[in-house]
């Protein structure tokens, strides 16, 4: 058995691939199933009920495909739905990802933590009881982005008009100095250089990722379904999206720095 069925990875549209790109870098050898959700994207500004619906038919879809392993990567996915899919599915390696205030607070004490998020994300009891645990050790900010992952669905990582949304974004929050940002929706990561160009090159900037990325390696060592395979694994994309562009997009966002 060399556990060659593909961990499947999902997210509302595009931005999950800044995670895809953390597992391959540290699971070469497995297969992948990457699905993007691009036709009903954002989630961040629906009601719970449809973020739910919609995160159980992508593990469904997933699932249908021979998926040994789902990743949820999407933060908003995972605060709506990730109890509810852990119940569903109780044998299934199964990881989400949240956002990563632990390691920009113990990156300095006493500090200011800006943490970027969807809207949905940000009101979930996860994201309170998260935020609450490290009251005392930090100052947390909680910065609602509404329409940022937009700019990265339609593949405008730089540019003005992303810079005169940042600007903006950040205005009421820099009126303090920052000593820490983190990006806690997997789209950000495609658009962080500007985001240090809007905050200054100073400001330390974390995301999930690479702690995700490790968490299902983990899993499936647990679960005895890591890939026994020496060759380079496969990357395969579905959209709910169906059109060449967003293939194109998928590769182009798979292939950044
Ligand atoms: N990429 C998503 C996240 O991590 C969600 C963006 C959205 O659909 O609003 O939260």
């Amino acid at each position: 058995m060399e556990n060659r069925e593909p961990i499947g990875v999902f997210d509302s549209g595009v931005g999950g691939i800044s995670l895809l790109r953390e597992l391959v870098k540290i699971m070469p050898n497995e297969n992948y199933l990457y699905l993007g959700d691009s036709q009903n994207a954002p989630y961040g500004t629906k009601s719970l009920e449809e973020v739910r619906r919609l995160t159980l038919e992508n593990v469904d879809i997933l699932l249908s495909h021979g998926a040994k392993a789902v990743v949820v990567a999407c933060n908003t996915a995972t605060s709506a739905a990730v109890a509810i899919l852990r119940k569903k599915f109780p044998d299934l390696p199964l990881v989400g990802i949240e956002p990563a205030i632990k390691p920009a607070v113990l990156y300095k004490q006493n500090s200011r933590v800006v943490v970027m998020a969807t809207p949905m994300t940000l009101r979930q009891e996860k994201f309170q009881k998260l935020m609450k645990q490290y009251e005392d050790q930090a100052r947390i900010v909680p910065l609602p982005c509404p329409g940022l992952m937009e700019f990265v669905e339609r593949g405008e990582l730089e540019g003005e008009r992303l810079k005169t949304y940042l600007e903006k974004l950040f205005r009421p929050v820099r009126k303090e100095p920052i000593d820490s940002i983190v990006l806690g929706c997997t789209h950000y990561p495609f658009a962080k250089k500007m985001i240090e160009e809007t905050v200054g090159h100073e400001v330390a900037i974390f995301d999930g990722g690479n702690g995700t990325a490790r968490e299902m390696r983990r899993r499936l060592m647990v679960a005895g379904k890591l890939t026994k395979s020496e060759k380079k694994g496969t990357v395969s994309f579905l959209n709910s999206r169906d059109t060449e562009e967003e293939r194109e997009l998928c590769e182009f966002l798979f292939a950044q720095k």
